[in-house]
């Protein structure tokens, strides 16, 4: 059974960094020239993660819609508060939270396929966080859904679901939920830039 204390322990995707998304681990040099941006940025992927996601894709393309069901059990289960955001689908009944499962997988899978070509996903990415800002999903959800994410893996994937995959997946996710909540922060800034221009035109 995976475990999901809904508690964020995976530490991922609550800062701003830039736009460009997982990349390469650059060399040591690289990664010295910056500091001062702090340590253990997460949006940059290790080779060997993006190596090891790509090959878990058809394994995701396979059980994906089994794993993102199972994270939303456990995660309604970890954080009922979390489930009232998902208005459209789960909240709407089993059938409309199936669809959301198979949505979720195929993003996932996606991601997988594409992780070292992020420009292919960048529709996808900005769909999303339309969708998300329009739920409203904030920065603080991220870690708590990573978590049940990979519980759900460890659950339906088995044995199948290493230590090296599952650490891998981390990795992977911190990486995509900081693209996310970037654009996420972008769209929120622009809705707020457009909501005082409204404001300002009724008193001017
Ligand atoms: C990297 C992580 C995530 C990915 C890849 C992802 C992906 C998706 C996708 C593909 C959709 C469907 C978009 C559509 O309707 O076409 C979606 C919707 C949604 N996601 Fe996420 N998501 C992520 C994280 C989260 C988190 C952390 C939350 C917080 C609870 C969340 C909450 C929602 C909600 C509420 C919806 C809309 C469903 C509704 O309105 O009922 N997502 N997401």
């Amino acid at each position: 059974m995976g475990e999901c204390t809904g508690h964020g322990d995976l530490d991922v995707g609550s800062r701003g960094v830039g736009r460009s998304g997982p990349r390469r681990m650059e060399d040591q040099s690289d990664r010295n020239s910056r500091e001062g941006q702090g340590p253990g940025r997460k949006d940059v992927v290790k080779p060997s993660t993006i190596e090891i996601v790509k090959a878990t894709a058809p394994v995701l393309k396979e059980h994906g819609q089994e794993i993102t069901q199972r994270m939303y059990e456990i995660a309604f289960e970890a954080r009922p508060d979390l489930r009232p955001f998902f208005g459209k689908t789960w909240m709407q009944g089993p059938e409309e939270g199936r669809k959301q499962a198979a949505r979720l997988a195929g993003s996932v899978y996606a991601y997988a396929l594409h992780i070292d070509e992020l420009e292919k996903l960048s529709k996808a990415i900005d769909h999303i966080a339309q969708v998300h800002v329009e739920a409203k999903i904030i920065p603080e959800m991220y870690p708590p859904i990573g978590e049940c994410l990979l519980a759900a893996m460890k659950d339906v994937l088995g044995d199948a679901a290493t230590p090296e995959v599952l650490d891998a997946w981390e990795e992977a996710y911190g990486a995509l939920a900081e693209i996310c909540i970037d654009r996420e922060r972008e769209i929120y800034r622009e809705q707020e830039r457009a909501l005082f221009e409204v404001e300002r035109s009724r008193v001017a």
